[in-house]
């Protein structure tokens, strides 16, 4: 359902509101301690059938140390209680663009150059006043909109008023994509900070989701993407000091352009976290469940620890899901089930064409490992050896490609 004006503006208001309370919130915490630019979240939410989300309050990792806590709680419980008290009812609270850009920045929350900034106006010229015709997308965050900025084709994401996000993942997404680039990482164009609203490139062949559903996605493409995708998360997961965790790696957020080519997106729930020197696990700890049902690593979901490892979990799902056409929550069992009885040919998807037998099968296997229950077991998404199987299959399909041509 597209949004009315008067919801539009009451969003505006409600996340104007949020942020004059976030900003504040920065400017105390940033006070007790310089902010670093690309700080950490933590999160908690009410869930939802196949996702779990919760209301997000940025907490910046500079403040796990003890003697912050007690100043960070403080100052969460009260944006927490002003969030439940519904702010966003007195007109005379509401930022300009202007005040919260300058808010922004001086908190070292500027928004990178590259990022264009548009006002409310500007969005609803692109979107022809949020017509539902232009309506391509509904997410937890709020419909997506199709738009055209000064000649070019946009995909702008404006937050849903009264839902379970806000402010806080509009930051985060903001200033974690602005930093990226990356072939297959979708491009942030630009925000609107009176709205949160998020604009994108288009990306017009839609969900890797959808584009599997519709058949017809042949192997070769298939293996393609998924090296793609790989080289996406190698990209994420050694970013230094910081590594990067996507943490809702699904195939509804993995986009398509006119080629087929693949574009991770959606980087509401990405966590950055610094890596210490000769620490194996890159370890948040204190997040509460978010992410998407039969995606999500079940040793996150025990014990509250998000590590690089939960997004080689999620990307084990997406490879069976390519490899099988298959979109059941109990996939992974389903194939474990056929590997385990020599039955591997009875799972792939066959209107991909004809799978390469050996290094699919091996595939598969890996696919399963990432998918372990013991984190130990599940390879490293920056181990070369490890993906020789994909890597394998990678060089057969340009070759087939090759030879059609
Ligand atoms: N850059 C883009 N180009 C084209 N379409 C997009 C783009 N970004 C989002 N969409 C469309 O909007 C839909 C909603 O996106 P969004 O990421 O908000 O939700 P989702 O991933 O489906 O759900 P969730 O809330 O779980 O993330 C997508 O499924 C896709 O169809
Ligand atoms: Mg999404």
């Amino acid at each position: 359902m597209p949004l009315a004006e008067h919801e539009l503006a009451s969003a505006a208001t409600t996340s104007a509101l949020g942020v004059a309370f976030g900003v504040r919130l920065l400017v105390a915490l940033s006070r007790s301690r310089a902010l670093k630019p690309l700080a950490a979240a933590t999160s908690a939410a009410p869930c939802r059938s196949r996702r779990c989300r919760r209301p997000l309050f940025l907490l910046p990792l500079s403040f796990v140390a003890a003697d912050h806590e007690q100043i960070r709680d403080k100052l969460l419980s009260k944006l927490k209680l002003r969030q439940q008290e519904g702010c966003g009812s007195h007109g005379e609270d509401k930022l300009s663009q202007r005040k919260l850009s300058a808010s922004l920045k001086e908190n070292n929350f500027c928004i990178p150059e590259h990022v264009d900034q548009f006002s409310m106006s500007q969005i609803r010229k692109a979107t022809r006043r949020l017509s539902s015709k232009n309506l391509i997308g509904q997410g937890g965050y709020g419909p997506v909109y199709k738009g055209n900025l000064g000649g070019m084709p946009v995909a702008i994401k404006i937050l849903k008023p009264r839902g379970s996000q806000g402010f806080p993942e509009f930051l985060q997404e903001m200033v974690v994509l602005s930093r990226l680039e990356h072939p297959h990482i979708v491009k942030l164009i630009g925000v609107c900070p009176e709205s949160c609203s998020l604009v994108y490139e288009h990306l017009c062949n839609g969900t890797l989701l959808d584009r599997l559903k519709q058949g017809g996605l042949q192997w070769e493409d298939r293996i393609r993407i998924l090296t793609e995708q790989r080289s996406a998360l190698v990209y994420l997961h050694s970013s230094r000091p910081n590594a990067i965790i996507h943490a809702d790696l699904k195939l509804n957020n993995i986009l398509l352009d006119a080629g087929d080519v693949s574009r991770l997106g959606d980087f509401g729930t990405a966590r950055v976290v610094p890596v210490k020197p000769l620490e194996e696990e890159t370890i948040i700890r204190r997040t509460v469940p978010m992410g998407t049902m039969g995606y999500i690593d079940p040793v996150f979901l025990m014990t509250g620890k998000l590590t690089t490892a939960s997004d080689v979990y999620a990307f084990g799902v997406v490879i069976l899901q390519l490899l099988t056409g298959l979109d059941d929550l109990n996939i992974v069992e389903q194939v474990r089930v056929a590997v385990k009885m020599h039955a591997v040919n009875t799972v792939l998807d066959p209107s991909a064409g004809t799978w390469p037998k050996k290094p699919t099968g091996q595939l598969l296997k890996l696919a399963l490992r990432c998918c372990s229950w013991e984190r130990k077991r599940r390879p490293a998404i920056t181990s070369k050896t490890k993906w020789r199987s994909l890597h394998t299959l990678r060089a057969m399909s340009t070759s087939a490609n090759k030879t059609q041509k």
